[in-house]
């Protein structure tokens, strides 16, 4: 439900996913645990090795902002098991790596002193604890004895460890205002064995705690119970998301690469204008998006992802109005156009540019004015007779209530150029 606490969820519209950790020291994928079936001793030797000379959450915070980003969600444990904070509940720390200084830390008070929005990603999944009973997603998965090693083992203990975590974070750290629990698999589409989901994890008192020790906080859907959002991974819905009828803010989570730690091999394959679309495609239905940096191990981001963010930047810092506080249109926009509206401002993100008319079907007589977002120069309209014949140079009658807009040749040197709208009511 949008309410009081969501609000500032469902205006600002983008923020910044990173993904860090011990997985950015292997830098093939934060699942290569999983993937490489890695012995726990072997992959705790990265602890040994992480030492971030150039980590400096300032600068993250700067670049998201500088890209229009409004929020941003570190990686505060992933399914490996590594925790970026000072936990007083394991040895296996950031405190205990060269680096010594506590991550979370410094990052909730880099990100706030920059004016954005904290967000926490915790893993309910633990590849590293002891009784944290092993699956079909584990990396133990195909160990010899994998049937008999759940039996020293006790989920009832990894419940208190994954709770008294959560505590800590939500305790020591200021206002946190975004937390994304990742994620249950007891069910479809999930077919492993041992598949875990809100009994495993506690979920009904885990949630109660997580709002009590922050009263605004928002919190995902991947307890196994309703969230406060929904968060589509790697995929872009195609209409506005319900749950039982009722529409909720949604947030898709994409990566640049596929990959959400750092990944050496591969570039981004997604181009900013891709990006683009995919935010404006989100937000005329009413979603966010949350697009994931993963830093290297020495803690910057890598040349490629800080291109991609700049980009969005070059475009946000001529567009935002079409993003921010803007949602779904009751108007349907033509073919490879995508409307946003905020109050009575429509906007038109042109996505395939036309020869000169863009027809806007049912705004005739409904438009006050209109101009390119990017320089404010004004784009003239025209409603063409529907009886009008087709000959010679001009254009056809056009169904009626149709809106023509007419456009210049050349489509200006932007990602994706937007017509702003001045509805006149
Ligand atoms: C997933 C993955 C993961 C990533 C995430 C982001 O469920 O397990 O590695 O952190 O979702 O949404």
């Amino acid at each position: 439900m949008i309410d009081a606490k969501t609000h500032w969820f469902v205006n600002d519209r983008f923020g910044l996913f990173i993904h860090w950790g011990l997985y950015s020291l292997g830098a093939r994928h934060e699942w290569l645990m999983h993937n490489e079936r890695v012995p726990t001793v072997e992959y705790e030797r990265y602890a040994k090795y992480f030492e971030p000379d150039l980590f400096d959450p300032a600068e993250w915070a700067r670049r998201a902002k500088a890209a229009g980003m409004k929020y941003v969600v570190l990686t505060t444990k992933h399914h490996d098991g590594f925790c970026l904070w000072d936990s007083q509940l394991t040895d296996y720390t950031v405190m205990n790596t060269p680096y010594r200084r506590d991550v979370v830390r410094e990052f909730t008070g880099a990100v706030r002193a920059a004016g954005l929005k904290v967000g926490l990603y915790h893993s309910l999944l633990d590849w590293h604890h002891p009784d944290f009973f092993v699956d079909g997603m584990h990396p133990r998965r195909d160990d010899p004895d994998a049937a008999t090693i759940n039996t020293d083992r006790d989920m009832a203990r990894y419940r208190q460890y994954l709770h008294g975590q959560v505590r800590e974070l939500l305790t020591d750290y200021g206002q946190i205002d975004y937390l994304f629990y990742d994620f249950s698999y007891a069910s479809a589409p999930f077919n492993v064995w041992g598949g875990k989901g809100a009994e495993d994890w506690g979920s009904v008192g885990l949630l109660a705690m997580t709002r009590e020790l922050q009263p605004h906080i928002i919190v995902n859907d991947r307890l196994g119970l309703p969230g406060d959002f929904i968060t589509p991974e790697e995929y872009q819905p195609t209409a506005t998301m319900e749950v039982d009828g009722q529409a909720v803010p949604w947030e898709a989570c994409q990566t640049l690469n596929g990959s959400w730690g750092y990944n050496r091999d591969k570039g981004p394959d997604k181009s900013v204008d891709l990006l683009v679309r995919m935010l404006v495609d989100g937000v005329s239905k009413n979603g966010n998006l949350l697009l994931n940096v993963g830093p290297t191990g020495r803690g910057n981001f890598d040349p490629k992802a800080m291109e991609v963010l700049e980009g969005l930047g070059d475009w946000m810092q001529l567009h935002s109005r079409s993003i921010y506080g803007a949602g779904s249109s009751r108007y349907v926009a033509p073919t490879d156009v995508r409307y946003t509206q905020r109050a009575n401002r429509l906007y038109a993100h042109i996505f395939a540019w036309p020869l000169e008319y863009l027809h806007l079907p049912d705004l005739a007589g409904k438009v006050e004015y209109a101009q390119f977002l990017n320089d404010a120069s004004e784009v003239s309209m025209l409603v063409i007779d529907p009886s009008a014949p087709a000959l010679t140079t001009s254009v056809g009658g056009q169904p009626a209530g149709t809106l023509t807009l007419k456009l210049p040749i050349h489509r200006p040197h932007v990602s994706i150029p937007v017509v702003e709208i001045f509805l006149t009511d």
